[in-house]
Order: structure tokens, then sequence, then C-alpha cells
């Protein structure tokens, strides 16, 4: 049995939509699916979600799908066939009708799906259509009400064809966090038993709250709260919520770089989602911001992903940059829990090519890091203190002391498996629960193999059981020594209070 240290996630799309593929991109090591709800139809996503369950069964892993929330991205609306052409110089509108740009009398008059803006950016701003590639500043308005125009100076040029992104780095925008397809997206993951919502383009901490709010409407997540300096599960869960969808939040903006304290409060997890960060933020300096996201996840005990344009080159190339290796490596390095791949694996030529490199990329950083005893990031401490995060510390000194094999949890809610994942010890963690949803959502942690086990009834038969696992799939043999943390009572949830130093075939009295 191979054990994955940092974690791969694909984006599905038309490259990779086959089940035989998806099964292969498993087999090659991703355990986690994104499914970007901002391209195609809950048809083609109800088949994407069946070929990764039926693929799931086939290789025996537990496998989590992530719904991609396409939050307030702004578009340009229709442009005619082949696009146009905007020249350095040139004056171009934007207005609150439909138009099709291009056409006659709206050779440079364009819509957008969301027409408010144009009353929201202010003289001097920048406008970014195409990621990034063509640059506008607002230099003026024309009229008021349904006829307003915001009327633009092309300061890079480019061509701008139908449905091309915009983004308003400047502009403080009313846009709501979530559409009215977020909504319809938010309701068809649940029902469909989405393991993970990511939502992008987060502004603050209240943003998550409007998700929150409506996975608790959905019966997703629970009703209240549980104080969080207590012992607490994924972040806040309530007793038994089988349903439970953790949220990811998508840094991408520069006000959610200035919440980001508030954002990392009400949030599961994140993603630096360094592809719209780089258009929104100076590109100089996402290398910083990573470091900086990813230091404040793992003071704060969440899970963080690094996104997009990791091995971008192997869209077209089956072999990456040097630049890009280095970068899937100083993402480990930083202290991903997972990194991920987009238009790799969504509509690359070479998606299962782009999943070797990452997990060989991966294989060798983490050997690195074992061999040196060099912990990728800086600081592990948290910044609030409770049972399971000074047990995790705890655990720590045994590992240095001891070597065991492998670090083992039973974990209820989570919480315990993303504190000693947080550790970031070099030692495999094998997490035992009996619900199959949290052993997927288990997968994204850094140094974590979710295994299932039915619910022993007391801690000594819990050790008696994975004493038996272990040995039976060979994945250690007699007098390996192994850490145990769980709760006792085992099957009480939301505490983490207990730590057992185990020789493997040493049999403990039920
Ligand atoms: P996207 O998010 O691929 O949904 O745009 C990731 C990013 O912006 O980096
Ligand atoms: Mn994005």
């Amino acid at each position: 049995m191979e054990f994955l240290f940092t974690k791969i996630i694909a984006t599905l799309g038309p490259a990779s939509s086959d089940p035989e593929i998806i099964l292969n991109l498993i087999q090659q090591g991703v355990r986690i699916f994104r499914i970007n709800f901002s391209h195609g139809t809950f048809e083609d996503y109800e088949r994407l979600l069946n070929n990764i369950r039926r693929a799931e069964n086939q290789s025996g892993n537990h496998i989590a799908v992530l719904g991609d929330l396409s939050g307030p991205k702004i578009r340009v609306g229709k442009v005619i066939k082949g696009g146009v052409h905007l020249q350095k110089g040139q004056v171009i509108k934007f207005v609150k009708r439909d138009v099709i740009t291009g056409e006659r009398n709206f050779e440079f008059v364009f819509s957008s799906t969301f027409p408010h803006f144009i009353g929201e950016v202010e003289l001097g701003e920048r406008i970014l259509l195409d990621d990034g590639n063509v640059e506008l500043k607002c230099t003026g308005r024309e009229r008021k009400g349904l006829d307003a125009a915001l009327i633009c100076e092309v300061i890079n040029g480019g061509l701008i064809t139908s449905a091309k992104g915009i983004n308003l780095p400047d502009s403080d925008l009313s846009v709501p966090s979530m559409t009215g397809k977020d909504f319809l997206c938010t309701k068809f993951a649940v029902e469909k038993g989405f393991d993970y919502l990511a939502l992008s383009f987060v502004r603050s901490g209240d943003d998550v709250k409007i998700l929150k709010a409506e996975l608790v409407k959905l019966g997703a997540r629970p009703q209240e709260q549980i104080d969080t300096k207590g012992d607490m599960g994924f972040t806040e869960v309530s007793e038994g919520l089988k349903n439970f969808i953790p949220i990811i939040s998508k840094i991408e903006k520069p006000q959610a770089i200035d919440n980001l304290q508030s954002i990392i409060n009400e949030t599961d997890g994140i993603m630096v989602a360094r592809g719209d960060l780089g258009v929104e933020m100076d590109i100089a300096e996402v290398a910083v911001l990573q470091k900086k996201i990813i230091h404040m996840c793992q003071e704060h005990g969440r899970p963080v992903i690094v996104a997009t344009q990791m091995l971008e080159s192997m869209i077209e190339s089956p072999v990456p940059t040097r630049a890009e290796v280095s970068d899937v490596a100083n993402a480990i390095f930083d202290g991903a829990d997972a990194v991920m791949l987009s238009g790799e694996t969504a509509v690359g030529k070479y998606p299962v090519k782009a999943v070797q490199m990452m997990k060989r990329v991966a294989a060798k950083t983490n050997f690195f890091i074992k061999e040196h005893d060099y912990h990728p990031g800086t600081s592990m401490k948290q910044t609030f203190m409770n049972r399971t995060v000074a047990l995790a510390n705890g655990v720590r000194t045994i590992v240095e002391d001891l070597h065991p094999k492998y670090l083992v949890v039973w974990t209820n809610l989570g919480g315990s498996a993303v504190n000693l994942s947080q550790q970031r010890t070099a030692i495999p963690i094998i997490a035992f629960n009996d619900d199959e949803k949290r052993l997927r959502q288990l997968s994204l942690l850094y140094s974590i193999k979710p295994v299932f086990m039915k619910e022993p009834k007391s801690g000594s038969q819990f050790i008696n059981a994975m004493d038996k696992i272990l040995i039976e799939n060979k994945w250690a043999s007699k007098g390996d020594p192994i850490v145990i943390v769980s709760p006792d009572p085992i099957h009480k949830q939301g505490i983490t209070n207990r730590i057992v130093i185990h020789y493997l075939g040493e049999s403990v009295e039920e």
C-alpha cells in the first residue's frame, strides 16, 4: 500500500470525463476531484459524479468530490464570432443593455453579466479582461439609469471573445457573494452528496457565512456552532451531523487578503487561487501571498490547497518546465495539504502524465523533508490552544523520540486528524472511521490515509482491531511502534484525549 503525503486534486473536464481516465487518475494518485460549476450543465456534473463514484469503488480508495461555486465572477456578454481586437489608446464602452459587441453600431460596446458594476467603478480604476491580458482604465461615465455607460480607455489591447472574465481589482462592488446559480449548485451538491464546496471570490468572513447559512437550511451544516475554544471537529461541527459539508474559501481578491483573518475564522479550509489572485493583485506578490496565507492557515488549523498553473505547460506538452516542477515542490515546502491541477487535467492533452509528474515531484519532496527532518512551513503552533492541539503537539515529541511506523487515529468529526496532520511529522497517519463521507473528506489532509472500520465498542477494542488490519494488510509488522490517538470513550464526538504507544502484535485486554 502506497501512502501519499501531499494530496493531489484534479479538475475534471472534457479531457478527463470518462470512467477509465478517472480510474487511471486515481491510480496515479488523485484523491480529490474538482467539479467546476463555472462550465457545463447539471447533467454533466451528475455524469462526472457517477463516473467518480464508480471509479472510486473499483480503486478501493476514498475519493472526495469538491464542487466549485463560481461566485460573483463577472463576464463580458456576447461578442461576434471571432471576437473583437482592442487596440491601445482606443475608447470603448460598457452598457447595461444586452448587445452583441462587434455588430454594426456596437463595434466597441460591451454588455456584461453584472451590469450594475457600471455605476460602481470610479474614475481611474482598472478593468481587466481575459485574466488580465487586456487592461482598461475607467475615464468617464455617460448618462444615468438604464442608459448609463462606462467609458474606458484601452491601456493594453488584445482579442476579446464572448464570456471572457472581467476583474475589477480596484473597485468595491455590491455584487452579492452568491449568485442565483450558486444557490442552485449548492442545493444540487447537497442532494448529490458532494464532500466539499468551494466558494470563489470570497471577500470577507460574511461571504462565507452566507454559504454556511444556506447549508444549514439544506441540512448540511449544524444549526449552532460549538464554542471554537472547545475541542472542535473540522471547524465547528455539532454531534452526528452526517451530511456536513466543509467549505473551502478561495482567496483570489485583494479584499480577501485584507480580511484574511475573518475568512479563516469562518471557513473550514482555504484555496490559494493563484489564477485570479495574480490578476487582481500584483502578480509579483503571488509567491509572498501564498506563503502568508499558508502560514496563517497552519496557525489556525485550516487545511490549505495551492491551485492554478502548477504544471500549466503540460496542457500542451508531455513534459513540464523546470520552473513548474519547482513550483509544486515549493508549495509543499510552504506547507500545502494539497496541490491542484486545473486545465492540465480538465482540457489538457496529458491529464494522466500531469498527475504522474505531480506525484513524482511530491514523492521526492516529501522524501527530502523526511530525510532532513525539514518540516514544511514555519509555525506549526496554533494560536488558540485546546486539548486536541496540545495532544497533537505532544505526539510530535513522541514521534521524535520513538520514530513510530504510523500514527493511528479514531476520528469522529475530523478535528483530531486535522491537528495531527498539521504537525507535518513525515509519519503516515491512518485515520479510522465508519462514515464514508467523513473518510472521503479526510482524504484532502496532508499525510492522512482514511480507512473504514466499524465503530469499536472501546478504546482497547479499537487497538486490537487496528492491530489486525495493519498486520493483515502488511502495512506494518509485529513489534513496530504505533502511536494511537483517540477519544475516550471512543464514540464520544468532539473530544480527543488519549494517546497510546503500542507495539504491533501486543494484545490489549478488552
Ligand atoms: P478558478 O479558480 O480555476 O475557478 O478560476 C482558481 C484560481 O483562480 O486560481
Ligand atoms: Mn478563480
